[in-house]
């Protein structure tokens, strides 16, 4: 049994959970996506002034939820790697002070990896290898999971993030921030064969084919652009948006569905793990359990409400590296950018 309270504050929302092995007992998110939409994104110096405002309440409602004290607390957990740095601070300098102040140990969890454990929160008995399928607002890629922070990275995207793509999308339709919810919901009701998009593959050198596991989404971003400016420039009518949001989601859950499968196939592995927000569109999950059930590979995807960030799916990431005995130091800063191949450096402090 290893009881943590984690911290996400690595981009707009303020999150503390608190997790025992894969139960979770306490979940606070506050998000702050009213304060940025007027903004169309996150403005990073509102996030950090609002996360600070926000921060003590929620430890105090995810503990009320638990209905735990801190002697019952084994380690405090926060995301330090990669995100908004002013905003990573806040998070960081709270469970710091609070491991100070409890006698805890404090453990920096690198974000991306707290999106590939978001799925042990309803699969009990997951364990690696797996491919880890990471889509959400920064990230596009695809990771072989060998052990808790044994990765390689084997393929991604080479210019927007599948999250990214979605929120663009959105914005050049008018529909709404952010996208991607939007543009799932609008998917519903339009026909994804209405607009043929292309699929943004990349080219190997010397006429060679196609990069197997990359892709690129500009280029489909681009598509979009084109066909909303040729539409309407033919025609007074309303856009038809359902059917351009379901054309552009099925190009891109197509995408991403075959890289997915083709690389497990050729690594040999038979459990894909979808982790980020966008493994909360209902056209990805939709595509990729067909596909990859004909394919004999088993798919697990968060319990929506862990898809975006959350401090659940940290604490998770916590868990696995507290039983390991990494343990961080209380000197150890935040860090923007951070390779998911080099969470090791967030446990320099060593082992117990
Ligand atoms: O993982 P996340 O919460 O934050 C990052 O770490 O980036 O992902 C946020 C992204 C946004 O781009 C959002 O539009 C997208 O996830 N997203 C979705 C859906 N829900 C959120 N994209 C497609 N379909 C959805 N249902
Ligand atoms: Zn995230």
């Amino acid at each position: 049994m290893t009881i943590v309270l984690a911290i996400e504050t690595s981009c707009d929302e303020t999150a503390v959970a608190i997790v025992n092995n894969r139960k979770v007992l306490g979940n606070v998110v506050a998000s702050q996506i009213e304060i940025h939409r007027e903004f169309g994104g996150v403005v990073p110096e509102v996030a950090s002034r609002q996360h600070l405002e926000s921060i003590n309440s929620c430890i105090a409602e995810a503990l009320g939820q638990a209905g735990l004290g801190w002697d019952r607390i084994e380690a405090i957990a926060a995301t330090c790697a990669p995100g908004l740095v002013g905003a990573l601070f806040v998070g960081v300098s709270a469970a710091k002070t609070l491991a100070m102040v409890h006698n805890k140990p404090f453990v920096g969890v690198h974000h991306l990896e707290g999106h590939i454990y978001a799925s042990y929160l309803s699969q009990p008995d997951l364990e690696p290898p797996f491919l880890c399928l990471l889509v959400s607002g920064g990230h596009t890629s695809l990771i072989e999971v060998r052990s808790c922070g044994d990765y390689e990275l084997l393929g991604q995207t080479r210019d927007d993030a599948a999250g990214e793509a979605f929120d663009k999308v959105a914005r050049l339709l008018g529909v709404g921030y952010p996208g991607g919810a939007v543009i799932d919901r609008l998917a519903k009701s339009g026909d994804p064969k209405a607009f043929p998009l292309p699929e943004g593959k990349i080219s190997l050198p010397n006429g060679a084919g196609y990069h197997p596991y990359d892709c690129s989404f500009s280029g489909l971003k681009t598509a979009v652009l084109r066909l909303v400016q040729k539409l309407t420039a033919a025609s007074d009518e309303p856009l038809p948006v359902a059917d351009i949001a379901a054309s552009f989601q099925y190009t891109v859950a197509k995408a991403l569905t075959k890289r997915a499968v083709r690389c497990a196939q050729d690594r040999g592995l038979s459990t894909i793990v979808v982790g980020g927000g966008v493994a909360a569109n209902s056209g990805l999950r939709e595509m990729l359990s067909t596909t990859a059930a004909a394919a004999g590979i088993a798919v697990h995807f968060p319990p929506l409400k862990f898809c975006t960030d959350n401090a659940a799916m940290i604490a998770c990431a916590a868990t696995e590296h507290f039983a390991r005995g990494d343990r961080s130091a209380f000197e150890m800063p935040v860090h923007s950018r951070m390779p998911i191949t080099e969470v090791s450096e967030l446990y320099a402090v060593g082992r117990d």
